[in-house]
C-alpha cells in the first residue's frame, strides 16, 4: 500500500524571546501564576518583518534540507493556520513563491490549533491517492497579533513560531510496522464556537478582531476530547498506550498534556513538552515539538508516534506516525 512517510523536519521561531516576567508594566500578572497555571515560562513573539509566510517559508527550507531536497521536489504544500499574512491569496501559496516552487499546488488548512493534525491527513491522504508525491506540511502562526494585549487571561498563553514535516510517498506492505502516516481521526463540534474564538473577520466584522477565550471551559471539555478521539485511534490499530513510543501532543497547557497522558496511560517520559519555552502556538506547536524531539535524537526510526490536538471550533484529532 502507498504511505505518506516523514522524510525532514524543521522549525523556526522568531527573534525575540519573551519570558514571564517581561509582561511586567503590561497586564497584572505574575511569573508563578502563569507556570503554575500553564506550565509556560517563555514565549516567542514576531517583531516587524516577521510573519506567519517569513517563519513558515524559514521552517520549510530547514525541513527540505533535513530530508536532501529542494523546493522543486515538492508537488503538494499545505499550511496550517488561523493568523494568514493576508485574507488572500493563502500563506501557502506564498510561501511556495518564495521557495520558487511554480508546480504543483498550495492551500491553507484553518483548524485552529487543531490544524497541523488536520493538515498532514490531508496530505497524506492526497499522497495515498496518487495526486502528490511530496508535501510540505507546515503548521505556522502569529497569535500575538491577534491576542488582546489588554487582556491577562490570554495574552500569557500564546506565541509565536513555525514547524514543517516533509511527506513522501513510499509503498509498505500495509502493517503496523510499516513506516508512515498509519491512522488519523479527526472530529469538529461547532456547539463549542463560543468559547474559544476571534471576534472579526472579513465578511462579519471586517476587521481581524482579537482572540476570545473561556479559559475554564476549554479546560473542562480538552481532556475528555483528546483521549476519546485517541482511544479511537488505537482501536484502529489494535494498539494500547504501551505500544506508543512517544507522544506529541498540541502545546496548549501543561496541566490538560499531563492530564491526558495521565488518563491514557502513557509514562511520563515519553511525552514531549515544548509549552514551557513556546507557549501555545496553535497549529506550529506539534511541528515545533516534533523538531526539537527529531533533532535531539529522541525520535528515531520506527518509533510509534502519537499526534494530538484540540482547538477552536471545536475542533480535535490524533494521528498515530511510524517513524
Ligand atoms: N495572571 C494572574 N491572574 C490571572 C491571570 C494572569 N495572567 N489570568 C487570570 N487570572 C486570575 C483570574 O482573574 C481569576 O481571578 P479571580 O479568581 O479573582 O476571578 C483567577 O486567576 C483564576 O482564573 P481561572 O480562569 O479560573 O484560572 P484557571 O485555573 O482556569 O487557569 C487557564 C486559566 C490557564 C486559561 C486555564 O483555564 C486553561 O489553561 N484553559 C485552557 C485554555 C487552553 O489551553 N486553551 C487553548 C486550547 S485550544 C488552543 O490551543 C487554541
Amino acid at each position: 500500500v502507498r504511505r505518506s512517510i516523514v522524510i525532514g523536519t524543521g522549525s523556526s521561531l522568531p527573534a525575540r524571546r519573551m519570558s514571564n516576567l517581561d509582561f511586567e508594566g503590561i497586564v497584572e500578572t505574575s511569573d508563578e501564576w502563569i507556570r503554575q497555571r500553564t506550565g509556560i515560562a517563555n514565549r516567542y513573539i514576531a517583531g516587524e518583518g516577521e510573519t506567519t509566510v517569513s517563519l513558515g517559508e524559514a521552517a520549510a527550507r530547514k525541513a527540505l534540507e533535513a530530508a536532501n531536497l529542494q523546493p522543486s521536489d515538492i508537488d503538494l504544500i499545505v499550511l496550517a493556520t488561523a493568523t494568514p499574512d493576508r485574507t488572500f491569496p493563502a500563506s501557502a501559496v506564498q510561501v511556495q513563491m518564495r521557495l520558487g516552487i511554480t508546480h504543483g499546488f498550495a492551500f491553507d488548512m484553518q483548524a485552529v490549533c487543531s490544524g497541523f493534525v488536520y493538515a498532514i491527513t490531508t496530505a497524506d491522504l492526497y499522497i495515498r491517492s496518487g495526486m502528490a508525491r511530496r508535501a510540505l506540511v507546515i503548521g505556522a502562526e502569529t497569535f500575538s497579533r491577534i491576542v488582546d494585549w489588554s487582556d491577562r487571561t490570554t495574552c500569557v498563553l500564546f506565541g509565536d513560531g513555525a514547524g514543517a514535516v516533509v511527506l513522501e510517498a513510499a509503498e509498505g506492505e500495509g502493517g503496523l510496522s510499516d513506516r508512515g502516516v498509519l491512522v488519523s481521526r479527526l472530529r469538529s463540534d461547532g456547539a463549542h464556537h463560543e468559547k474559544l474564538y476571534v471576534d472579526g473577520g472579513p465578511s462579519s466584522t471586517g476587521t481581524v478582531g482579537k482572540l476570545r477565550m473561556e479559559g475554564r471551559e476549554v479546560f473542562k471539555h480538552a481532556v475528555g476530547m483528546i483521549t476519546d478521539v485517541i482511544e479511537d485511534s488505537f482501536e484502529a490499530l489494535s494498539i494500547t498506550a504501551e505500544d506508543v513510543d512517544w507522544f506529541v501532543p498540541h502545546q496548549a497547557n501543561r496541566r490538560i498534556i499531563d492530564a491526558s497522558a495521565r488518563k491514557l496511560g502513557i509514562a511520563p517520559e515519553k511525552v514531549v513538552v515544548t509549552v514551557d519555552d513556546h507557549g501555545n502556538t496553535s497549529a506550529a506547536s506539534i511541528p515545533l515539538a516534533l523538531d526539537r524531539a527529531a533533532r535531539d535524537g529522541r525520535l528515531k526510526r520506527g518509533d510509534l508516534v502519537l499526534l494530538e490536538a484540540m482547538g477552536g471550533g471545536f475542533t480535535w484529532g490524533a494521528v498515530l506516525v511510524r517513524w
